[in-house]
């Protein structure tokens, strides 16, 4: 089988075979595909597309190329969930606790963030001890005991995924609908779960813009779930702002904390709810999403998924005494408030500015090797369809520099990331669809 043939197929649109998506795969992560050959074949499948067959395929040829968890011999249905990625999305923080509460096992790998604010594994180093890196038998062993565990990715995950996502950045061709499916899907197969549950973030500040196209690419996901027999349930979601209020590592994980109490931002709370009922859902904790809903509520407003956290802090060698003292955490030295210069409606956030603005006050890292201060980001006091009178705070800066030119661009910045308007606003819905 000659890489070039494979090439033109794809080029003359016809479909691949399992045999024929294997070789390429297996041949560029060995090396003995050039990046070239494997640059025509994502164009061509950038013009042409991928069958679902075909797409199913290139997941999983992906997600045998390196290392996968074995979770089977922990009992139960593992559900695990993923975000195609937002600004101060801090539902893991929730999520991971919250399923566990309800003895849905959660053995997660998470990551680090790159751009923006920190990954999941970031905001959790900002609680003191708690150890991001475990061995696989204590990983294995601690979901076992206590319901979950989350930790850094290690390991070698999906080498061609990786090399491929490169070389897609490199020539135009990430926007690709079965190549992000498969991208996404092939972490999460590598990664052992059984069920998968997916927010797909659509509007100005995701990576899909449209939401025609957060709908195909949701569609595609979950057809890649079912034909590979992990059952796979898509909620794409708004982020024409960001997602609660809060922006940087350690704020974050006080919001989830006080999500978890019940005192939590409204969308948050209840997007949470909705990926939470999904995940209990799948993993056969009820028999329908409404039951679900009523279980996901409780747990939430007892405290259990409260308390799974603080064992879960524990576990990892932090301090629990975090999740009741939120103030533990790390702080900034100062608070900036950001006023509004007109009286007005909120009518759109630009969350992407406004994660950069956050990285640019130290939350975030704009190359690998940077260092991310956790104590600092930024907290709106208003959202989309919120009044505002001028003077008032919109937002607040938590810094751990004080310099007057500093202090007065990142102000300007964030007041810019807000449109006021003086007429109605209408809000969009923060769960548009739900794809199974
Ligand atoms: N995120 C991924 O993991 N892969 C893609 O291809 C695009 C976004
Ligand atoms: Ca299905």
């Amino acid at each position: 089988m000659r890489t070039v043939d494979i090439i033109q197929k794809k080029r003359d649109g016809k479909p691949l075979t399992t045999q024929e998506i294997e070789a390429l795969i297996q041949g560029y992560v060995s090396g003995e595909i050039p990046d070239y050959q494997m640059s025509a074949w994502a164009m061509a499948v950038y013009f042409n597309g991928m069958t679902a067959a075909e797409t199913a395929d290139l997941t999983l040829a992906m997600a045998r190329s390196g290392d996968q968890a074995d979770l089977s011999s922990i009992p139960g249905v593992k559900v695990d969930k993923h975000s195609t990625g937002g600004v101060g999305d801090t539902t893991t923080l929730i999520l991971a606790p919250l399923a566990a509460a309800a003895g849905v096992p959660v053995a997660k790998m998470s990551g680090r963030g790159l751009g923006h604010t920190g990954g999941t594994i970031d905001k959790l180093e900002a609680i003191e001890g708690y150890k991001v890196e475990l061995t696989k038998e204590q990983f294995l062993q601690q979901v076992k005991s206590i319901g979950v565990s989350v930790i850094s990715q290690s390991g070698n995950i999906t080498p061609a995924d990786k090399k491929l996502y490169g070389l897609r950045d490199v020539t135009a061709t990430v926007d690709s609908i079965p190549l992000i499916a498969s991208s996404i899907m092939s972490k999460k197969i590598a990664s052992g779960a059984d069920a998968i549950v997916l927010d797909v973030k659509t509007g100005s500040g995701a990576f899909m813009k449209s939401l025609d196209d957060s709908i195909k690419l949701a569609q595609a996901m979950v057809e890649i779930g079912d034909q590979v027999g992990r059952e796979t349930v898509a909620v794409i979601t708004n982020m024409d702002e960001p997602l609660g209020l809060a922006i940087g590592n350690a704020l974050e994980v006080r919001e989830a904390i006080d999500t978890l109490r019940g005192e939590g931002p409204a969308d948050l709370t209840e997007l949470c709810l909705v990926l939470g009922s999904h995940m209990l859902q799948l993993g056969g904790k009820a028999a329908s999403y409404d039951e679900a809903r009523r279980l996901a509520e409780e747990l939430l407003h007892s405290g259990a998924a409260l308390g799974k956290l603080r064992e879960l802090i524990a576990a990892q060698g932090g301090n629990p005494e975090v999740a009741d003292r939120p103030e533990l955490l790390p702080s900034a030295a100062y608070q900036v408030p950001v006023p509004a210069l007109q009286a007005g409606t909120v009518s759109h956030i630009d969350a992407e500015a406004l994660g950069v603005t956050a990285m640019m006050l130290g939350a975030g890292r704009a190359t690998k090797e940077d260092h991310i201060d956790l104590a600092v980001g930024i907290v709106l006091h208003k959202k989309v369809g919120d009044y505002v009178s001028a003077g008032e705070t919109i937002a607040e800066l938590y810094m751990n520099r004080n310099e007057p030119m500093f202090t007065e661009e990142m102000t300007q910045r964030t007041r810019d990331v807000f449109t006021v308007s003086s007429g109605e606003v209408v809000k969009s819905p923060l769960i548009y669809a739900v794809v199974t």
